[in-house]
């Protein structure tokens, strides 16, 4: 069987808890270099998960051992160098959410791998997400007819990650790019991503830098000389060629309960998925909430395998650059937005 010989960009967090434990058993994959700018890192993965190659640059790793993809895990604003250098070198490419710390950089990414002519899929896993594929394919035989309007939030009351996620020159953002990005990403794939037309939202850094006591937080690399000037909170909507409207809530940091939930409302049905799936329907004219016994797995083996069977065995692409393009426009057109205090056309951005 055909192996992708695959490099790392990245050796964080995320690598760690998503990607290693599919990259190092998932048939398909050869994991055969790592690369990140921190040197203990990238030797410390090598000997940790068994990689036979360790760099300190993307460039490095690129030119110095045969890869057929990379697989990049940096901070959002390294995705863009380490994608563009990727695409230049002729490998292919998962890259993880946010596509890139601002549109101009995804644009910038957009061109490459056309020009390269490589393979790209971007990696957000609550596309993935069993629940999600399950409803999704409930959409698809007509369960919840036309869909015209969803709702969707994932509010959290003290839970900005820490690190470089605080820091625009890193993060490009806050939690609308990293957090929302999820959710916004999870409905619009239900709604079976009709072209977005228009934003209109407004951002807030309301509670800032907290020393809550008592909780953990995700864990950003800390560097020197981090500063905290990102957004903890959002709200707004986005109007679909389709007629269709999205309402998106978003926290890292609030004063209210955490709570997590999508709803999507059909002509013959709704959908809402919170933990439980229940769809509200109808029978002989009575009113009925059904639950549904969805699927089971985690998102981040579902991305990973799919990635490998994409590039080996030319199965679909589940999230191809122009939708990867539009998701980022949007996430932009929501700050731009913000500070302009105006609805933010789609098509003006891209
Ligand atoms: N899919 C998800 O659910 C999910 C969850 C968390 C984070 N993420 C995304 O994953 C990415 C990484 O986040 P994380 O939590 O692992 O952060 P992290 O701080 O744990 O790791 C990021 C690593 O990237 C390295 N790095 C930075 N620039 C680099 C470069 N040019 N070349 C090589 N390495 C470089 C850093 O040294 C660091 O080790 C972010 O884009 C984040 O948004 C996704």
């Amino acid at each position: 069987m055909k192996k992708i010989r695959i490099g790392l960009c990245g050796a964080g967090h995320i690598a760690e808890v998503a990607h290693i434990p599919y990259l190092t058993t998932y048939e398909k994959y050869d994991l055969v270099a790592v690369c990140d700018i921190c040197e203990e890192r990238a030797k410390d993965f090598a000997k940790r998960f068994n990689i036979p190659h360790w760099f300190t640059s993307v460039e490095d790793m690129l030119a110095s051992v045969e890869l057929d993809a990379v697989d990049v895990c940096t901070w959002n604003a390294a995705h863009a160098p380490c994608v563009i250098a990727a695409a230049r070198a002729g490998k292919d490419i998962l890259c993880e959410k946010p596509m890139a710390e601002s549109l101009e950089s995804a644009k910038k990414m957009m061109e490459e791998v056309n020009k390269a002519g490589v393979k790209f899929t971007l990696a957000v896993p609550n596309r993935w997400a069993p629940q999600n594929v399950s409803v999704k394919e409930l959409i698809d035989n007509g369960a919840l007819g036309e869909i015209y309007m969803a709702k969707g939030h994932n509010i959290r009351r003290r839970d900005t990650p820490e690190g470089w996620f605080t820091d625009k020159r890193y993060a490009g953002h806050g939690c609308i790019i990293d957090i929302g990005v999820h959710r916004i990403d999870s409905i619009w794939f239900l709604m079976g991503c009709p072209k977005p037309v228009s934003v209109s939202a407004k951002v807030f850094t309301a509670i800032g830098d907290f020393k809550t006591k008592g909780i953990t937080r995700y864990p950003g690399r800390k560097l020197d000389g981090l500063v905290f000037d990102i957004d903890d909170a959002g709200a707004g909507c986005i109007k679909f060629e389709n007629g269709a409207i999205m309402i998106f809530e978003v926290s890292d940091a609030i004063n209210g309960p955490s709570t997590s939930k999508l709803q999507l409302y059909g002509t013959k049905a709704g959908v809402v998925i919170d933990g439980d799936v229940t769809l509200y329907g109808e029978r002989d004219g009575y009113l009925t909430d059904e639950k549904i016994q969805t699927r089971r797995g985690t998102s981040y083996e579902f991305e990973l395998k799919a990635f490998a069977d994409y590039v080996c065995d030319g199965a679909e692409n589940k999230y191809p650059m122009d939708l990867a393009i539009q998701m980022q426009a949007m996430l932009e057109a929501i700050y731009i937005s913000s500070d302009t205090g105006n609805e933010v056309k789609i098509d003006d951005l891209i």
